[in-house]
Parts: structure tokens; sequence; C-alpha cells
């Protein structure tokens, strides 16, 4: 059952599970993706960044303007569909999202 179709830094495609309880951040550096997540999920190093495609984009609550702050301040490129993974908790409504991890800033 896979839940999560994400593209890491280096192109390469990983199918992941969703997983009740983590975050999207911890199931990603988890399957081994390209996320350092250097302050442990504390929305301060914005190393979790990822770009979230549509629909799932719109289904996710709007950022904090904690998050929003973190995205703006680190070096790599910003989209609209930017968001930092580890201030997205897993839910059965990102059933089959797919993402990219952001270029390491
Ligand atoms: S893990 Fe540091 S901001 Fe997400």
């Amino acid at each position: 059952m896979t839940q999560i179709h994400a593209t890491d830094r280096d192109g390469s495609k990983h199918e992941l599970a969703g997983r009740a309880g983590s975050s999207l951040m911890e199931i990603l550096r988890d399957g081994g993706l390209a996320i350092e997540a250097l302050c442990g999920g504390s929305c301060q190093c914005a190393t979790c960044h990822v770009f979230i495609e549509e629909p799932w984009l719109t289904a996710l609550q709007p950022p904090t303007d904690f998050e929003a702050a973190a995205l703006e301040d680190q070096g790599s490129e910003m989209q609209a569909n930017s968001r930092l993974a580890c201030q997205i908790p897993w839910m059965a409504e990102l059933d089959g999202i797919v993402l990219t991890v952001a270029a390491e800033a």
C-alpha cells in the first residue's frame, strides 16, 4: 500500500507508506530521503523543505506564521507550494500525496 510518492533531490523516486502518529518529515527521513531535519522537527532549520503538489497542498492547513518565517529564512528556492514536512502530521487525507524534496540551502 503506497501512500506517498516522493522525488528526492537527486531525482530518485520513492514510494513510502504513511504512518499515523508521525510527521511527513519523519516518514521521509526514515525512508532514506535527503531530509536532514537538523532541528528534530521544531520548525527552525528548514532542512525538511518540500514542494507539495495539488490537490494535497490545498488539503493541508495553511502554514503558521512560524513555518512561513522559517521558509522565508532558509536559503533554497522557495515556491508557492513550499512547506516544511515536519509541520505536516500524517493523515488519511494525504493518501497518494506527490512531493519533491527541495534543493539543499
Ligand atoms: S526539521 Fe527542522 S524545520 Fe523541519
